[in-house]
């Protein structure tokens, strides 16, 4: 029976890739609806890319709900720097007739999780966590009905890539970040710890161009865009594939390490906004609230995504 799940993105090149890989895996996934929220780029913008997304792989019946344009409190934080002011890099998604949803994310969230015909849902939040800590907020009885949420963010010992100490999504959002976390709910959380073990090489580069199809070789124009970039501003040889970890770890969770933790977020400091302080050793004598994802098995990880994408 595939798992019923909702995925809250802001696309994004690698929220694109984690969305293909959601798509090619009917069997194990189905993928009620995306919500977009502001994050990589402006909120429209990564609806816009999430219509066109689901154009190109013809999975146009998957609705898309518009969620928040800017994080609970804090000033927007864009990442046009990685993605491009498309969010695309140099790509063009097809032309296509549709629309957003008429609801917002945040009420189609509190509406979905209200509905109890329908079976609870897993929220796979690969964007700043603003969409679901407003629905929190709002409507606190929906916790209990979300099954899982399986969120991409935080670093421990990598630290950060959009500050010295804080990783993107936590960044953008820290108190949204915070709520989920403080939601009473199985959440996964994988950071950059494991994220960045999963490098886009020129060799898999080729084996991604190898599949030639017009969805895998857009996929890889993308992540030649970021490739590009990370050359250039972190000298990594590839672009980490961030957000399609949180589908290979729905998929596979065997090929992931996981530990207990304490997770809290830092949300009153500049210096250190959106820093995860995560506390594995329960050093500061709080229950765990979350497991923490630090590691990855980079090759079958890498394998299983290319197995999916190869489907579309
Ligand atoms: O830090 C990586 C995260 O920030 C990914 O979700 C990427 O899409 C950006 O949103
Ligand atoms: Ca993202």
């Amino acid at each position: 029976m595939p798992r019923p799940i909702i995925i809250d993105c802001d696309p994004g090149i690698d929220d694109c890739i984690a969305l293909m890989a959601a798509l090619a895996s009917p069997d194990e996934i189905r993928l009620e609806a995306i919500c977009t929220v502001a994050g990589n780029v402006r909120v429209e913008i990564c609806t816009a890319n999430a219509l066109g997304l689901l154009a190109l792989t013809g999975h146009d019946t998957v609705p898309v709900y518009e969620g928040c344009d800017r994080p609970l409190t804090e000033a927007p934080v864009f990442a046009d720097h990685i993605h491009g002011e498309s969010g695309l890099g140099r790509v063009r998604f097809p032309d296509h007739g549709r629309s957003a949803r008429s609801e917002n994310a945040v009420d189609y969230l509190i509406h979905r999780l209200r509905d109890t015909e329908k079976p609870p849902v897993t929220l796979v939040v690969i964007g700043p966590s603003t969409n679901l800590a407003t629905a929190l907020v709002q409507a606190p009885d929906i916790a209990g009905r979300i099954d899982e949420i399986i969120l991409m963010g935080g670093a421990r010992r990598e630290g950060g890539n959009i500050t010295a100490s804080a990783e993107f999504n936590i960044y953008a959002d820290p108190r949204a970040a915070q709520t989920v976390l403080q939601c009473g709910r199985p959440v996964a959380v994988i950071g950059l710890d494991a994220t960045l073990q999963l490098r886009c090489t020129p060799a898999r580069m080729q084996r991604l161009r190898n599949l030639g199809s017009v969805v895998t070789n857009t996929a890889a124009d993308m992540v030649d865009h970021v490739n590009a970039i990370y050359g250039e501003v972190y000298g990594a040889e590839g672009a980490a594939l961030h957000d399609p970890c949180t589908i290979a770890y729905l998929l596979a969770p065997r090929l992931f390490q996981a530990q207990d933790a304490t997770i809290e977020v830092e949300t009153v400091s500049a210096l250190t906004r959106g820093h995860t302080a995560v506390d594995i050793h329960r050093l500061g004598g709080k229950p765990a609230n979350a497991k923490w994802i630090d590691g990855l098995q980079s090759d079958q990880v890498f394998d299983l995504l290319l197995q999916r994408l190869a489907r579309l």
